[in-house]
């Protein structure tokens, strides 16, 4: 009775592993570390390496592992390289999926829970954004995404693969013990990098836009502690193990944090100084993502801890201090 975690390497998915562990089930991991650890992977889960568009590996897990549900994380991520390289994107994520379902369908494995993301809203017309809002996507990352949605949509009809969506907003933070955490190379997120010039690895923060439409003119997020997301990701589970019907949930925490309050919280969390340039917008970025998040607190018992970013930066910095050259420490 396994829970495969495919991307279970990676930031987030290292982390659903280690609560998945803690809570008791038999884990089991696909990743090919092509952006995830190996050192990230709890030690009571079995390892694969390989990729999930190879077939007959992941067939083989399959055969090795009595597989009963799949959260599935196994994705190319960056909003801004999706749009350079476009390509790669539509071949990880889609083709992917596409072969992660194909094997579930022939080992009949049901359930799948799905880390999808705000980036399927696109710029949303208001906040906060609700689960019923149109879904326009304004970057080839958002629109894989959103894809793959409707990919289990229809397996569902036809296979009766059971999924949940997951549609994270701003992921942060780290274990509580400062174990595991976000090593991400090239980083481009802002937590770690603000935490990285706090660190002194960094001169100063690039504030890409102080002219928004937003209180202080930088944009605003929804920040949500990692550890927070992945509970939602084991009630989702859980409601597809009890027989709930797909559905697709916002994850967030419904509050909107500007880039210079994340700046300041961060200065303070850390005590050091945190030098900032104001530089040009980046492009695609909306001026403002807050999720609702009442659907998932509803149907799935959902109640985030975290929802003050100073506790969600403290976990960050814990591990950034610890591992201040991520894995490779
Ligand atoms: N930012 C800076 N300077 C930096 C990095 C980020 O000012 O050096 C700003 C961004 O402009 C943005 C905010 O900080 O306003 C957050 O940026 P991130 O890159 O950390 O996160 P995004 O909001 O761009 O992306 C996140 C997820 C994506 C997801 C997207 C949905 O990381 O996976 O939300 O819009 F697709």
């Amino acid at each position: 009775m396994t829970v495969l975690v495919l991307g279970g390497a990676g930031y987030i998915g290292s982390h659903a592993v280690d609560q998945l562990i803690d809570k008791g089930y038999e884990g089991a991991v696909v990743d090919n570390l092509q952006t995830g650890h190996r050192e990230a992977v709890h030690e009571k889960a079995r390892f694969y390496q390989g990729d999930i568009r190879d077939k007959d590996f992941l067939r083989s897990v399959f055969e090795k592992e009595r597989v009963t549900a799949v959260l599935h994380f196994a994705a190319n991520s960056l909003v801004g390289e999706s749009m350079e390289t476009p390509l790669p994107y539509l071949n990880n994520n889609i083709h992917g999926t596409q072969i992660a379902l194909e094997v579930m369908e022939e080992f009949g494995v049901k359930n799948i829970v799905f880390s999808s993301s705000a980036a399927t809203y696109g710029e949303p017309k208001r906040v906060p954004i609700t689960e019923e809002m149109p879904t326009k996507p304004e970057s080839t990352y958002g629109d894989t995404k959103l894809i793959m949605e409707k990919m289990m949509k229809w397996c569902d009809i036809a296979y009766g693969i059971k999924y949940v969506s997951l549609r994270y907003f701003n992921v942060a933070g780290a274990k509580m013990d400062g174990s595991i955490g976000e090593d991400h190379e090239p980083e481009t997120h802002l937590v770690p990098i603000i935490l990285q010039v706090a660190l002194g690895q960094r001169e100063e923060l690039s504030i890409f836009g102080n002219d928004y439409n937003t209180k202080d003119g930088t944009c605003v997020r929804d920040y949500i502690h990692v550890v927070d997301l992945i509970d939602a990701h084991i009630l989702a589970l859980e409601y597809l193990q009890n027989g709930g019907d797909s559905n697709i949930f916002n994850l967030g925490s419904s509050s909107g944090f500007s880039v210079m309050q994340m700046v300041r919280a961060a200065r303070q969390v850390t005590g050091r100084e945190i030098k900032t340039k104001v530089v040009e917008r980046r492009a695609g970025d909306p001026s403002t993502l807050i999720a609702s998040s009442d659907k998932a607190r509803n149907i799935l018992g959902w109640n985030p801890k975290y929802t003050d970013v100073s506790e969600i930066i403290a976990t960050a910095w814990k591990w950034h201090q610890g591992y201040p050259n991520g894995y490779n420490d």
